[in-house]
């Protein structure tokens, strides 16, 4: 496992990208979906990412959850260039320090919600038992005891998505990535999503969220924008614009 950086004085960044750029190339046509992206996360923090559909957000959450690479730029997570790992090293950091919520659950259909929930703990090789234990501590966090032998078409999508969370959460990973966690939930159950995620915050877990609702955002403590690719606004003020961009230049003087 990647050694940590211990910090002395204050929080030291869960996350730090540097000038990251990202490429799809699908044959002779090539799309630049990432550009020039810095971006510093501190722990504790709840950051919302909002921006047009195609605008790059999803390539984003892939390459800080390590599902996919950046073509340059460094990320640094907690401490550790993940450019320097080896595909060991980014398979437990991926297991044990990222969690991920998805638009779609994701859940195994023929796995109990109790099965599924245990799930990346079979990954990290915690004893039966112990993880049968866990998964149900996790399943009482977001109200789901009582469902814990029912699978996954047996209950609705809000109840499904907590599940999910109870998931992602029973690593306590250091780190919550969610991609339009109520992209498919009515309101009722969105505001019942988001007020997990807002409890898991106020316990210490910084989260990321990618959402399109305006009301969602406005919860998370921090709201950053992308648009085409760039992070054209962070009401923290602390990464927009990047470095290399002097604000006040002309809009076609952006183009590297
Ligand atoms: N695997 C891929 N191969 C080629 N192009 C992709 C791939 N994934 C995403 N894209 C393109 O990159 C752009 C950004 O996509 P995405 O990050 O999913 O945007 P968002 O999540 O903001 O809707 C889109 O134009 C999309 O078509
Ligand atoms: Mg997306």
């Amino acid at each position: 496992m990647p050694a940590r950086k211990e910090s002395a004085g204050p929080a030291e960044p869960v996350i730090t990208l540097r000038d990251v750029w990202k490429t799809y190339r699908t044959g002779k046509i090539e799309f630049t979906a990432l550009r020039d992206i810095s971006l510093d996360i501190y722990p504790g923090e709840f950051t919302a990412i909002m921006g047009p559909s195609g605008s790059g957000k999803s390539t984003l959450m892939h390459i800080l959850g390590c599902l996919d690479h950046k073509d340059s730029g460094s990320y640094v997570l907690n401490g550790t260039e993940i450019g320097d790992m080896t595909a060991n090293e980014l398979a437990w950091v991926r297991n044990q320090e990222i969690g991920f919520v998805f638009q779609s659950f994701n859940l195994l259909p023929k796995l109990t919600l109790l099965e599924n929930v245990a799930l990346p703990l079979v990954y990290a090789g915690v004893k039966r038992h112990e993880r049968f234990e866990r998964a149900r501590e996790a399943l009482a966090a977001v109200d789901l005891v009582r469902w814990e032998q029912h699978r996954p078409n047996e209950i609705s999508g809000g109840q499904k998505q907590r599940a999910a969370i109870a998931r992602a959460m029973t690593l306590k990973p250091a780190l919550l990535l969610a991609d339009e966690p109520t992209g498919n939930l009515d309101t009722k159950s969105a505001g019942e999503i988001l007020k997990v995620f807002t409890e898991l915050n106020q316990a210490g877990s910084t989260i990321i969220l990618i959402t399109h609702e305006p009301d969602i955002a406005r919860q998370a403590g921090r709201i950053i924008q992308i648009v085409d690719g760039r992070l054209v606004h962070d009401s923290s003020g602390r990464n927009a614009p990047p470095r290399n961009q002097p604000q006040g230049l002309p809009a076609d003087n952006q183009e590297r």
